[in-house]
């Protein structure tokens, strides 16, 4: 059993299985009590049982349905009583990877409630508690899907997108603090979301799919070196730095108050 070196406590969302999972064992390793979220009871007092006997740390469970507006009022309203809260992964996603017209309303609405409210109420839980220590970690979990789109990812890219840009203005708003805000982008990881989406992932090219616990341990590795948006399978960092470069010129580009010579009639 580890000493408890009184990190504070750290959220994490979805921790019931898959990368929030593997982010619960790294984080209460690293001294951190927790205070686990999602829908499935049984499988959040399983991992509270191994972890509290593996490192000798406290932990909580909040069983809730992200996706439903009472339970995330619950939830909100702990985080932000909780001034024990030091870190927060927004990590609970759900995703349907199919054609928007065989997708279900319900469906797109859960990847909205989920993916986008979920992670935004909740970040907005912990901010000013965050904000009146000048102290804090704030993750969150988007996806590559979040800058590039499939035929059948639609939804789930537009509410990665959003994640993405929220996370950057965030950044923004909190440079120069001790408030971090980090922003995740996996690729394919071996995980149950893939059944959730519908796909197996034994239907995937098996040599695109990344290990859980690699994708977290580059993510938390990602965090100790003090990165703002970490890429845990992009190797190559000049294609990193290019986009990010592309990215913030293009928004330059946009800021002249004339229009593009192409639209002007000749
Ligand atoms: N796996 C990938 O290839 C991949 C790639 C890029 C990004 N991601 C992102 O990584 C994050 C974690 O996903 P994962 O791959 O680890 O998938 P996962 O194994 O399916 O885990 C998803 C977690 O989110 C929770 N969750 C889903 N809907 C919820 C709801 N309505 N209320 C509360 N909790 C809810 C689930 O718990 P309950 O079912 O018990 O509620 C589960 O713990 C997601 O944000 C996902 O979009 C995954």
């Amino acid at each position: 059993m580890l000493e408890n070196k009184n990190m504070g406590t750290a959220v994490v969302t979805g921790a019931s299985s898959g990368l929030g999972e593997i982010f619960a064992d790294r984080l209460a390793k690293r001294g951190y009590n927790l205070k686990l979220v999602a829908r499935r009871k049984d499988r959040l007092n399983a991992l509270a049982t191994k972890l509290q006997s593996k490192y000798g740390i406290k932990v909580t469970n909040l069983v809730a349905d992200l996706g439903a507006a009472a339970d995330l009022e619950n939830v909100v309203n702990d985080l932000r009583a909780d001034k024990s809260i030091t870190l927060l992964i927004n990590n609970a996603g759900t995703s349907t990877v199919s054609p928007i017209i065989k997708t279900s309303v319900d469906k797109q609405k859960a990847m909205v409630d989920v993916n986008i409210t979920a992670l935004m109420l909740l970040s907005d839980a912990v901010l000013p508690n965050f904000a009146e220590k000048n102290e804090g970690t704030l993750i969150n979990i988007a996806s590559v899907l979040g800058f590039h789109s499939l035929p059948i990812s639609a939804v789930y890219s537009g509410t990665k997108g959003f994640v993405i840009q929220y996370t950057r203005g965030l950044q923004e708003e909190f440079k120069g603090t001790n408030i971090r805000v980090q922003l995740v982008s996996p690729a394919t990881t071996a995980t149950e979301l893939w059944d959730v989406a519908g796909i197996p992932l034994s239907a995937l090219n098996q040599a695109t799919i990344m290990t859980v616990e690699d994708c977290v341990d580059a993510a938390l590795s990602g965090l100790d070196r003090g990165e703002l948006a970490t890429y845990p399978s992009i190797n190559d960092q000049t294609l990193i730095d290019t986009y990010e470069d592309a990215r913030i010129r293009l928004f330059k580009g946009s800021q002249n108050g004339q229009v593009a010579e192409r639209y002007l009639e000749n």
